[in-house]
């Protein structure tokens, strides 16, 4: 038996991903490696969303010639979005002779054929097309939880980003297909699916069949089973009333919004393209609280973009303190070459960012304490997730506000919907215990 062990970066359209390039491995007769020790291959799911992550997994590709003059057999392969960027693939082979396969986001299909035909010598690189949306079988790994991709690419260029280079421009997956895949899912026991995209609220834009995203909700939203609907990545600019409206309508869709702000001045948000203004975001914020009042905000902030004035860090600041997120994924700006970020002028020196960044988390921590204070005393519902990592009685899962709760538990309770009185809190996590009913 032949075994492989992917190592992941980046964000969940990746870790799915992975769960695609399992599909493809098992199908291949293949089985899960418990380490990259004795692995047969090596699969290295890569991101470039900022300079540390690139470095990070350039580093990891490194350790791995240690493991290959071993064992001269092991195949080892890198795809994802680092791979996608111009030139790197090349880079990477020159850098890494040991490297077999090279591929992009969009031709992981390619990953069976080429192995089936490896040899040592030989290598591919194709990272060149975004033509096609295929969907593989996945080998899901997600606990309760399954992704479900319903759009690809971005048509945004927010000027700091590289993933509409990465992962090229929209495509909407088929209403009907998503459905399908859905039902299946919750047919086979799934209790939670989290619908995926750069921008899920773009949904259908590029169908002309009139699809659009708060329709495919309201669609999946009544399929006839008990069970929780996510959604991830919502741009603010296209988080349209009609979506509103639907999340409030259904007790099922979870009332957990991630409205990526990036910066509370309107001035960045413009040098970003954000294509909307500080005023725009907080009306928006209003009109969620008024239809949505328990509804969690999450946010990714980033400090230091090109051109941020003190005042401007202030105003994000200010925001966050106006908007209250439950929790919030700060970033310092990183250059991304082939961007228009990348050639702007006044970039921020590096200590400044460091400054900004600590301040900004230190305004959040605040805030999510108080949040999770707040639930003390209370029970609340979740879906048990799974064993929590760290322990082996204790289970995690999350409220519909997206807030996340540890338990013990002496038998496996993955997949059930229980009620936890919330004892005490702890930064962004609540700890409590099960009610009896
Ligand atoms: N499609 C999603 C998220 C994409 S990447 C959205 O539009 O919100 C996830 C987060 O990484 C972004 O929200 C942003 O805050 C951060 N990010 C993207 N490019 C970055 C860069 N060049 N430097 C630092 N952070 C970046
Ligand atoms: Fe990047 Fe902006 Fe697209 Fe999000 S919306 S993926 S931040 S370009
Ligand atoms: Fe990274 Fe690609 Fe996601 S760059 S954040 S893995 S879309």
């Amino acid at each position: 038996m032949k075994s492989y062990f992917i190592k992941t970066y980046g964000c969940q359209m990746n870790i799915h991903e992975s769960e695609k390039i399992a599909g493809i491995l098992r199908d291949l007769d293949y089985i899960e490696a418990d380490s990259d020790q004795n692995a047969d291959i090596i699969v290295f799911n890569t991101c470039c969303i900022r300079e540390t992550a690139e470095a990070k997994i350039s580093g990891h590709i490194g350790e791995v010639s240690r493991l290959k003059q071993k064992n001269p057999n092991l195949i080892v392969a890198v795809c994802g979005c680092m791979s996608q960027q111009k030139g790197v693939a090349e880079q990477l082979k020159k850098r890494f002779p040991f490297i077999n396969i090279i591929l992009g986001t969009s031709n992981l299909q390619l990953l069976a054929e080429e192995l089936s035909r490896q040899t040592q010598k030989h290598s591919l690189i194709d990272t060149a097309e975004y033509n096609t949306v295929t969907e593989m079988n996945s080998y899901r790994t997600s606990g309760a939880n399954a992704w479900v991709n319903i759009i690809y690419g971005c048509n945004n260029f927010c000027t700091y980003c590289i993933v509409p280079y990465v992962r090229g421009r929209e495509r909407s997956r088929k209403e009907k297909d998503i459905v399908a895949e859905v039902s299946y899912l919750l047919e086979n026991g799934y209790k939670e699916i989290t619908l995926l995209g750069q921008n899920v609220n773009s949904y259908g834009k590029d169908l002309d069949d009139g699809s659009s995203f708060s329709q495919l909700l309201e669609k999946l939203a009544n399929l006839p089973y008990k069970y929780r609907l996510r959604f991830l990545t919502s741009h603010p600019k296209d988080f349209t009333e009609d979506i509103i409206d639907v999340v409030a309508k259904y007790d099922n869709i979870c009332k957990s919004i991630h409205l990526p702000v990036q910066s509370g001045s309107t001035a960045v948000l413009r040098n970003m393209n954000r294509r909307y203004t500080r005023e725009y975001y907080l009306d928006l914020v209003s009109k969620i609280r008024a239809k949505i009042p328990n509804a969690g905000l999450s946010s990714d902030i980033m400090v230091g973009f090109p051109g941020e004035t003190e005042e401007d860090f202030a105003d994000t600041l200010d925001l966050v303190k106006q908007v209250r997120y439950s929790s919030c994924f700060c970033f310092i700006y990183s250059r991304r070459k082939g961007t228009p970020g990348y050639a702007m002028e006044n970039q921020i020196p590096k200590i400044v960012k460091t400054e900004r960044i600590k301040q900004l988390i230190a305004a959040q921590n605040v805030i999510t304490r108080e949040i999770s204070k707040q639930f003390e005393g209370k029970t609340v519902e979740i879906l048990v997730d799974g064993l929590n990592d760290k322990y082996s009685d204790v289970y995690c899962g999350r409220t519909d506000c997206g807030k996340l709760v540890n338990f013990k538990c002496d038998k496996d309770c993955t997949g059930e919907f229980v009620n936890i009185k919330i004892n005490r809190s702890q930064s962004a996590t609540l700890f409590g215990e099960i009610v009896k009913d």
